[in-house]
């Protein structure tokens, strides 16, 4: 019934939300096995306990298993956030007993883990609920057995019927297992009230690459949702995972200082880099298929970007940072051919020398094609159509074998208004920068002016740096140890929603359709251990800009 109208009689009111928004609404309402936001939980995101629950690695002797997983996992379980009811079962082809898994989880954690090696006394407890499922994803018989055994651990360990599937496989792989999942009653926490076990909720968390373009983004998202609720669906990437792309938040929202200039009238221009040392090495057949901008720009820039440039949320919730990143993803306008033209570059490296090592050309990779056109180097120059933001150029890169690895947000700041130091004979001043450092060291450095000491006026730049390592006595957590616990707490917020994923291929899908078609300016080369061809520095230098050389 709706509300009363000024005349007494109650009026029917139409609720004009967008479809998606209303959707989104009551999938909520109805969705009861996800927990109620806890402001205490999630907003002020305190130390957390995951419930008790089951991780199924569908994937688990995989190369992410080892190096990611099971180091976050053992480092979780270190740091106090998993019960002892917790339980892992390993799922894949090969043939392996019990031991013979958790050895394989044990030589990750001692080799990938910042803990390491592992501590006999943790890795006993932890070892007691690893569990191998030996399978083929295509086989309706293997997820029968797991179901089966999935039930004995909820009565035998605790587990409250509480699963989190993680798909550490390749992408095709996806459609079959949740469909697999489904039909054996293992999708949807309602199926196994029949096998007596408790009702408990379900999670799926999905790796990158999130699809190749907006129509396999999309058809991968119709695959999800015919099984899961968008809500059990938990889109990874590893950056937002990170400690300062967290910091990112309370540094704008949790100080007065910086919000009220972060917008056009103070910020000249935004630079976000993410540059690699290495090449291709042994990932050459996917990277090829693939390139910086599916590999980088789509996830991770995009990602950086709409945290740094959202508006403050209503409140700290998962829904409501979501719908702010989805809001400046929004702004950015798909570009028309000759945009592409004018506002991308893409480079391919030559041989060169990193690091003072010699790395030969691209093209001389195992598996590249002697023609590959797959661009290891992109820049961009994006703008965001929003009050707070229009006018502002965002240039974003990518690319691989430059000279170091770093991945940063850098904040030019606009100049003064007076040149107030010229007549005592001071050049102009650099501007102010504000840079972000994602990876490695992470932290944030302010560059600004100040006076050389002495009698005369000479000005110069300086820094004002401040470093998690040095200011506190406590390690980062690894990425996917956060992301982990974020999932088995309920907590989406670093997570990608189906919508903002949609609307990155929309941005990007004219680049690629340009670039292929011959439309969208030609390949550059450049040699390895360079910031990438000169193309990318006359993009900046058309605008009076240049690149940070971080
Ligand atoms: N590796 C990383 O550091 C990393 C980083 C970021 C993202 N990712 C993403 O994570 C996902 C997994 O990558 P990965 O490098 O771990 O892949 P991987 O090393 O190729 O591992 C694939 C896993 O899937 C299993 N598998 C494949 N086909 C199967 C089938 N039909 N039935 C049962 N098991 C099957 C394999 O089991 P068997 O070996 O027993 O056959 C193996 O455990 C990918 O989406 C990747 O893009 C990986």
């Amino acid at each position: 019934m709706g509300p009363a109208g000024l005349d007494g009689v109650t009026t029917r009111v139409e609720d004009e939300r967008p479809a998606s928004v209303r959707d989104r609404a009551e999938r909520g309402m109805r969705d009861e096995r996800q927990p109620r936001p806890n402001p205490l939980r999630e907003g002020l995101r305190l130390e957390r306990m995951a419930e008790p629950c089951t991780m199924v690695i569908c994937g688990a002797t995989g190369d992410l298993a080892e190096r990611k997983l099971a180091p976050a996992l053992y480092n979780c379980l270190l740091g106090g956030f998993l019960p002892p009811e917790f339980t892992v079962v390993g799922f894949a082809r090969r043939d392996l007993g019990d031991e013979a898994f958790r050895d394989h989880l044990l030589e990750g954690i001692n080799r990938f883990s910042r803990n390491r090696p592992a501590k006999p006394a943790i890795w006993e407890s932890f070892a007691r609920g690893i569990e191998y499922h030996r399978g083929d994803f295509d086989a309706p018989e293997a997820y029968v057995e797991l179901a089966k055994r999935l039930d004995r651990i909820d009565r035998d360990r605790g587990t409250a019927g509480n699963r989190l599937f993680y798909l550490a496989v390749p992408p095709a792989l996806y459609p079959e297992i949740v469909n697999q999942l489904e039909q054996a009653g293992l999708a949807t926490p309602g199926d196994r009230r029949r096998s007596g076990s408790k009702r408990g909720w379900t999670r799926v968390i999905v790796e990158k690459p999130f699809g190749s373009d907006l129509e396999s983004a999309r058809t991968l998202n119709r695959e999800l949702a015919e099984v899961f609720d968008e809500r059990q669906v938990y889109r990874i990437d590893h950056y937002l995972g990170k400690e300062t792309v967290q910091n990112l938040a309370v540094f704008r929202f949790g100080n007065g200082l910086f919000e009220p200039i972060w917008n056009r009238r103070y910020i000249d221009s935004v630079q976000i880099t993410v540059a690699e040392t290495v090449g291709v090495e042994g990932r050459g057949e996917f990277y090829d298929a693939t390139g910086a901008l599916r590999d980088i720009v789509q996830g991770h820039a995009l990602q950086l970007m709409a945290m740094f440039a959202m508006d403050p949320p209503v409140e700290f919730h998962s829904e409501d940072l979501r719908d702010e990143k989805l809001k400046v993803l929004r702004g950015v306008k798909p570009m028309s051919p000759s945009d592409v033209a004018t506002n991308t570059v893409r480079g391919q490296y030559v041989s060169g020398w990193v690091e003072g090592e010699k790395v030969s050309s691209y093209r001389d990779s195992p598996e590249i094609a002697p023609d590959s056109q797959t661009e290891t180097f992109v820049a961009l120059k994006l703008g965001i159509d929003s009050w707070r933001w229009a006018g502002v150029p965002f240039y974003l890169r990518s690319g691989k074998a430059l000279p170091s690895r770093v991945t940063e947000i850098a904040v030019q700041f606009k100049q003064a208004p007076l040149a107030l130091f010229a007549r005592a004979g001071v050049p102009q001043i650099e501007p102010n920068v504000l840079a972000i450092r994602v990876q490695p060291d992470e932290g944030i450095l302010l560059r600004f002016g100040a006076k050389v000491p002495g009698q005369g006026l000479q000005i110069r730049t300086v820094n004002m740096d401040f470093r998690y390592g040095s200011s506190f006595a406590v390690d980062s957590p690894d990425a996917y140890e956060t992301l982990l616990l974020d999932a088995m707490v309920g907590d989406a917020s670093l997570f990608t929603r189906d919508d903002e994923v949609e609307r990155a291929w929309e941005i990007l899908d004219p680049i690629l359709n340009a670039w292929q078609a011959g439309e969208g300016g030609p390949l550059h080369f450049y040699g390895a251990g360079t910031w990438g061809p000169p193309a990318a520095d006359e993009l900046l230098e058309r605008d009076r800009r240049a690149w940070r050389r971080p």
